[in-house]
């Protein structure tokens, strides 16, 4: 038995974490956020398979038998290979799961016209992930996406409620709405993005809903732990909520506190890279 890991390229994913210990606080978890080498959205395959494998070895390596990927860019670049590749290769049984699933199969509970927005890093977008999962679901949904590659800046750099913000948050809401003027919904299709919430509101078109991932990943994990009665048991419960940070764990305090709307305190977790400096 072991914690469930929750893993993202930085502070993001702790708006998904924050939803799952709500939804099953009696679960033990461990975050890890990659803060060292975030962003991932921009960088090729290769690389974002290879950094989300070393954080979910990581977190298998501290008794994690069930890991999150509570990343967009992560679970569109390495989850299926992780599946495929890694996974099997494990003595033990291990799982991993990612966002983009879960957020495509609920499409239609909130769409009207059919005509589905996706707000993403360029590595999402490039991947057409949630088109190719929203089109499984619902073929006659029509997916348009739109690329913010200074979002997650914005938001690590806590530049998310600033002025500044409003150039790049106007920018992208608007290119959206100029590829259908049809579209009803919005997926906020990037963890950092619920951050951005009110700049977003204030962009978008009257009306159009917009969809943060958090509660719905949290739901389709606890449907998933009932269905999966052998992962399930796997899980420890004590209620024990631990955080790493491949990089400075002040700064990652000073923001999970943002995030969370609480206190914690941060662990600093050392990656291989670390043994061959320059
Ligand atoms: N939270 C990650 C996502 O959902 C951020 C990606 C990044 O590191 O650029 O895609």
């Amino acid at each position: 038995m072991g914690p469930i890991g929750v893993f993202d390229s930085g502070y993001g994913g702790l708006s998904v974490f924050k939803e799952i210990a709500k939804e099953l606080p009696q679960y033990d978890y461990i975050y890890l956020g990659d803060n060292a080498r975030v962003p991932y959205g921009v960088r090729s395959y290769e690389t974002v398979y290879h950094y989300t494998l070393e954080c979910v070895n990581q977190l298998f390596a501290k008794g994690c038998r069930l890991v999150i990927l509570a990343c967009n860019t992560a679970s569109a670049k390495a989850l299926r290979t992780i599946q495929q590749n890694d996974l099997p290769k494990l003595k033990e049984l291990h799982r991993v799961l990612g966002v983009i699933r879960p957020t495509a199969e609920i499409v239609n509970e909130f769409s009207e016209t059919g005509n589905v927005g996706i707000l993403a890093t360029p590595g999402t977008v490039s991947s057409l992930s949630y088109v190719i999962e929203i089109n499984k679901f619902f073929p006659q949904v029509k997916v348009f996406q739109e690329a913010c590659p200074m979002w997650v800046p914005l938001v690590e750099n806590n530049e998310y409620e600033s002025p500044g913000a409003d150039y790049f948050v106007k920018k992208h809401v608007d290119n959206l709405m100029k590829k259908s003027p049809a579209i009803d919904t919005v997926i906020l299709a990037c963890t950092h993005y619920p951050l951005l919430l009110n700049k977003i509101k204030q962009f978008l078109p009257g009306g159009v809903k917009i969809i943060s991932q958090g509660a719905i990943i949290a739901k389709s994990l606890s449907d998933y732990l009932v269905r999966h009665p052998e992962i399930e048991e796997l899980c420890s419960k004590v209620g024990t909520r631990t955080f790493f940070t491949t990089d400075s764990t002040e700064n990652f305090d000073k923001h999970a506190a943002i995030f969370l709307g609480s206190q914690v305190k941060s662990q600093f977790l050392k990656l291989d890279h670390y043994k061959y400096p320059l």
